[in-house]
């Protein structure tokens, strides 16, 4: 049935849309099994076996003899994807040996880690969620696949949709924060932004969904440590914006390096067959995370090469990243019937077919256009499309009397920090192909607006030079600068000062077991508020941090993340008020480490309240709130916004919907941009449910002083869940509604689903 005639054209047009594609697919399946059918069992074991190509790398170095083999295995045709290597001449030469000398001449893919840019690095993954502006992120991944396919990159190893509660853990950056339901809008957005609506097109490249599953919930926050979560966690929390993707139509997943449970992720059938290649009838391919295959040895889990390589291509990673084990051990595990054919023919098969889609075999040089090249990179599309999403992307904490905007005349300003005039640093971890300090910096954005702005450095903040793959160095002990930047401090209207991490020290690797503001930082920020307490405080971090001092002394913080190349321009517009902030925190922020892991969305306990005053039995802290520092979807703006009129009306046993409306008032004189978010608690049920869960956000930009009435629709799709089993239920019963600017809004209403 149609509602209207566009409605019908629009499905019909839809119709013939799906029957083409489906058409495409099985011309591309034909291709695939007629190809199948010449290779041998070696060439097909070679299109499950990629390697790094020695530009940059995430694990061990590759020596002289390994990269001579490297290049005698491609021309056999034994290399189906190379990673890391870039730039059009390189990968046309690769290329060409694959497909020249090779016997069959099949294409390889070149995968690289293009997570929040290539060489025009847009904000931290984490910074973007934190705009929750899904067309923006999209945009950016578009943009981010634009520049990459113009230097011959065919496949992104992102997005990673890992939710983690947990900011110790250094990859927090490169995620969405701890929300799945956040999580998983943005995971959409970032798949469709890489892969575009046609991956023959030349501007899309293929994404990958990482790191399938739990990377995010290591113990304690350690990199790479074990993961042992509950069904209702993993189905509820974990598996969701995996769901997304793989229903976004990702083309790839990569494993994680943790085990889940017990059993590591590269060789966890249970994960990669039952959930995701039966019940998700994902048909893309899994390749493994950099040398995980090779790590089931150190995990316990395998006791050799063959038997590691049995187990992973078994449970069903389709390619091998860099550990050689498939190449070396699969053709004797076939021969001797421990891996069976059909299990090799299936992963070629899925491997084969991304190669088609991606239009390899029409054209291997489809990535490979020089004046492309020259035309894209760095382009000042690329560049203004990285300073809209920075300028999304940050979040205004604290602003108490008026503090910001800066007034733009008769201010005396001065710019304290070695973070304000770091050019690098704002690049963040996974920089891809950025030159190195190329970010504009917080210095020279504030200078364009104040000419006498003066800047007063402090204490360094590393010591040394930063490599991608080795420890960032935190001076704590050179207090040089610190006297000079106190003295100045004494005789300006506002100080400005950019604190927090440096862009390497979050990431990959980066784990920290204290989350304050490393170095001399806070002794600095506390010398400088003695003789002035006008202060703005700016954050450059990859994680949420816990800096009560600063949240009760501080008039105003700004959270800048690290904003990418444009980095400087946003912060200066957000500062001087060009530019009204709207971000909303993805991550709760802690009040101390002792809290971690923190996240809104947690269940209750049998004793969550205090009953009476001094009474010590109920769950909480003798030293320390409950409370966060900053709720998750906590920010502000320098508009006012107000909600009123909160109303459900419950449809739900004849249409199947509840309607929740409200009004959002601007009582300001500001334009401005609202995440209106609203949450829902599941009040009694057969698994209990967190406390509050999002399941609506809305950004609407509002008129100075008007109104809008604000409506969301609430189906089985919100109101249910993932039980013990994993199977979808939505259960009867008492509900609360809850809308407001944050999580710990306590605007709700409630209602009751009866069938
Ligand atoms: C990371 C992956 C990354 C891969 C390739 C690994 O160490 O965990 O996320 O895509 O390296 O660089």
């Amino acid at each position: 049935m149609f509602c209207c005639i566009s409605c019908k054209n629009n499905n019909e047009r839809n119709l013939v849309n799906q029957q083409m594609a489906n058409d495409k697919k099985s011309v591309i399946d034909q291709k695939v099994d007629s190809l199948l059918s010449l290779m041998t069992l070696e060439e097909k074991i070679g299109q499950m076996n990629q390697y790094n190509g020695f530009m940059d790398f995430t694990g061990p170095v590759p020596n002289e003899e390994d990269i001579e083999r490297k290049f005698e295995h491609i021309k056999k045709g034994y290399v189906g994807s190379i990673l890391n290597v870039r730039g059009v001449e390189e990968i046309r030469a690769v290329q060409k040996i694959a497909v020249e000398q090779s016997r069959l001449g099949i294409p390889l893919i070149f995968g690289f880690d293009v997570i929040h840019g290539y060489q025009t690095m847009s904000p931290i993954p984490l910074a973007e969620a934190a705009s929750w502006d899904l067309k923006a992120i999209k945009e950016s991944a578009r943009l981010a696949a634009k520049e990459a396919a113009a230097a011959g990159i065919n496949w992104t190893f992102a997005p990673m949709v890992d939710i983690s509660r947990d900011a110790r853990w250094g990859r927090v950056m490169e995620g969405a924060g701890e929300d799945p339901y956040l999580g998983s809008k943005i995971a959409t957005a970032r798949v469709k932004g890489f892969q575009g609506d046609d991956l023959s097109d030349k501007e899309s490249i293929i994404a990958c969904a990482k790191h399938f599953a739990a990377y995010g919930f290591p113990e304690s926050g350690r990199e790479y440590n074990n993961a042992d979560l509950g069904t209702s966690t993993l189905y509820n929390v974990v598996l969701p914006p995996f769901q997304a993707a793989n229903s976004a139509g990702v083309r790839t997943f990569m494993n994680s390096f943790n085990q889940l449970n017990g059993i590591p992720a590269t060789a966890n059938s249970f994960l990669l067959r039952d959930i995701l290649k039966e019940k998700w009838s994902f048909d893309g391919f899994v390749v493994s995370d950099w040398g995980s295959v090779a790590e089931l040895i150190p995990h316990g889990y395998a006791r050799d090469a063959s038997i590691a390589s049995k187990l992973a291509v078994n449970a069903g990673t389709d390619m091998d990243m860099e550990s050689y084990f498939y190449l070396n051990e699969l053709v004797k595990l076939v021969n001797d019937d421990q891996v069976n054919t059909s299990t090799i023919n299936d992963a070629v098969r899925r491997i084969l077919k991304v190669k088609f889609e991606l239009g390899l075999f029409d054209n291997p040089y489809k990535y490979c256009d020089k004046n492309l090249e020259k035309k894209i990179i760095g382009s000042t599309e690329i560049a203004s499309g990285a300073l809209d999403m920075a300028l999304k992307s940050v979040v205004l904490l604290k602003n108490e009397n008026q503090t910001l905007p800066l007034k733009k005349k008769g201010q005396k300003v001065l710019l304290v920090g070695a973070l304000a005039s770091d050019k690098d640093s704002p690049l963040g971890n996974w920089r891809a192909a950025a030159i190195e300090n190329s970010a504009v910096s917080i210095l020279e954005g504030m200078q364009q607006y104040d000419e006498n702005l003066i800047y007063s450095k402090g204490p360094e903040l590393i010591l040394g030079k930063t490599e991608f793959a080795k420890e960032v160095q935190i001076n704590t002990q050179d207090r040089f600068g610190m006297k000079e930047a106190i003295q100045a401090a004494k005789d300006v209207d506002v100080v400005v000062m950019v604190l927090g991490e440096h862009g390497l020290q979050s990431g990959e690797g980066r784990s920290r077991s204290r989350l304050d503001l490393p170095g001399l930082q806070q002794e600095l920020l506390e010398k400088v508020f003695k003789v002035n307490r006008n202060i703005v405080l700016v954050l450059n971090n990859g994680r949420p941090l816990a800096i009560p001092w600063a949240k009760k002394n501080i008039p105003a913080i700004v959270e800048a993340w690290q904003l990418g190349s444009q980095s400087g321009n946003a912060v200066a517009q957000v500062l001087y008020g060009d530019y009204n902030p709207s971000g909303k925190l993805p991550m709760t922020f802690p009040r101390s480490i002792g809290q971690v892991p923190i996240y809104y969305n947690h269940k209750s306990t049998g004793r969550p309240n205090l009953p009476s005053a001094d009474f010590v039995f109920w769950s909480h802290y003798q030293d320390e709130s409950n409370e966060p520092l900053w709720a998750f979807g906590h920010g502000l703006s320098y508009s006012k916004f107000e909600y009123t009129d909160l109303k459900v009306v419950n449809n739900y046993s004849t249409n199947g919907i509840v309607k929740v409306e409200l009004t959002l008032t601007n009582n300001s004189n500001r334009k401005g941009k609202e995440v209106v978010q609203l949450y829902l608690k599941d009040k009694f049920s057969k698994v209990v449910r967190p406390v509050k869960e999002l399941k609506g956000f809305q950004l609407i930009e509002l008129a100075p002083n008007t109104s809008i009435q604000v409506k969301f629709e609430l189906a089985d799709r919100e109101l249910g869940f993932y039980d013990n089993e994993g199977k979808w239920f939505i259960e009867q019963g008492d509900f609360e509604v809850y809308v407001g600017g944050s999580s710990s809004t306590d605007l709700s209403r409630s209602f009751k689903l009866l069938n």
